[in-house]
């Protein structure tokens, strides 16, 4: 089983794959925390990538498509949620192969929908915390104690990317560059959408029910 969650940034695609994970015995496979990690490690991929995404720009696709390759390989045939990738007609042509390569395909792809406003709004509050990658909202989602992490106690940040102007670029990249996968997806017969409005627990039944 391979499905692929698709949706512009801060729809919930990361708050969406926790559950699904459980629900479908499946590994999340984020090329943003991924690539975060990287940064952190400092890693000749992470030095890549950095300067990209500190400005809400796509990373190369070849160099996504390595780190995707790489992944695979060592996954073998487990069950995958792809979240964040891919991001390109030229990334999701690239995972096709590869697929055709290791064997499978793409099961499903699910798009979550929610308008830019409100993207600007979610991802203005957003919260993380770095060791346990635990997410919450200071609007929707609060921690229990400002700015610590319930789980671990550690102290949570706010991504560099979620800055305002950053936000608003990250969202005309993925008008530009990330839409046409709906076409592209729906056109293999594959596409599912959901609306993101609500709250969590809104969603996630209408993933279930659009899943079964
Ligand atoms: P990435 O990390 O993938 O970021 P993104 O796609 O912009 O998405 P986010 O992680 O910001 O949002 P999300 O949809 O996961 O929302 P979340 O669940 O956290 O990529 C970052 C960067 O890395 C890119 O800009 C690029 O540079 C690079 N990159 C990554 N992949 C790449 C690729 N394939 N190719 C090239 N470059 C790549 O939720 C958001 C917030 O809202 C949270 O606070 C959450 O608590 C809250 N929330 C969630 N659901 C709800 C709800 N229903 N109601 C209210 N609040 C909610
Ligand atoms: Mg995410």
């Amino acid at each position: 089983m391979r499905m692929i969650l698709l949706g512009p940034p801060g729809v919930g695609k990361g708050t969406q794959a926790r559950f699904l994970m459980e629900k479908l015995g499946a590994l999340q496979l984020s090329t943003g925390d991924l690539l975060r990690a990287a940064v952190r490690d400092g890693t000749e991929l992470g030095k890549r990538a950095k300067g990209y995404m500190d400005q809400g720009e796509l990373v190369p696709d070849d160099v996504i498509l390595g780190l995707i390759r790489e992944t695979l390989v060592e996954l073998g045939d487990k069950p995958v949620i792809f979240d964040g990738f891919p991001r390109t007609v030229p990334q999701a042509e690239g995972l096709d192969r590869l697929l055709a390569e290791l064997g499978g395909g793409v099961d499903r792809v699910l798009e979550l929908t929610v308008d830019d406003e409100e993207v600007v709004r979610r991802l203005s509050a957003r919260r993380c915390c770095p060791k346990d990658g635990a997410v919450y909202n200071l609007l929707y989602n609060p921690p229990r104690a400002d700015s610590v992490c319930d789980r671990c106690g550690g102290p949570l940040i706010q991504r560099d990317d979620d800055k305002p102007e950053v936000i608003r670029h990250r969202l005309a990249v993925y008008h530009q560059q990330t839409e046409p996968l709906s076409d592209y997806y729906r056109g293999a017969g594959l596409l599912v959408r959901v609306n993101g409005d609500g709250t969590v627990d809104e969603v996630r039944r209408r993933v279930e029910d659009a899943l079964a």
